[in-house]
């Protein structure tokens, strides 16, 4: 899904870059992901996203740690 309509960036290329690449704000993921550089509107939204995937991987690091 496009989270980015100005730019054509999808959810998936956000969360990889947050996995790989370790964009863990809106000013590092745009180094690595051309988006919120045209209207602005996605913004919020990936940044948003940014947080939830930081977070789903934070829990699945302390799994990984307790198993
Ligand atoms: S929707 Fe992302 S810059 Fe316009």
């Amino acid at each position: 899904m496009y989270v980015c309509i100005c730019r054509n960036v999808t959810e998936t290329q956000v969360r990889e870059a947050v996995v790989r690449h370790g964009a863990c704000n809106l000013r590092t993921l745009r180094k690595r992901v051309d988006t919120c550089s045209q209207c602005g509107k996605c913004a919020l939204e990936v940044k948003t996203l940014i947080q939830e995937t930081l977070a789903e991987n934070a829990v699945l690091e302390q799994q990984d740690m307790a198993a």
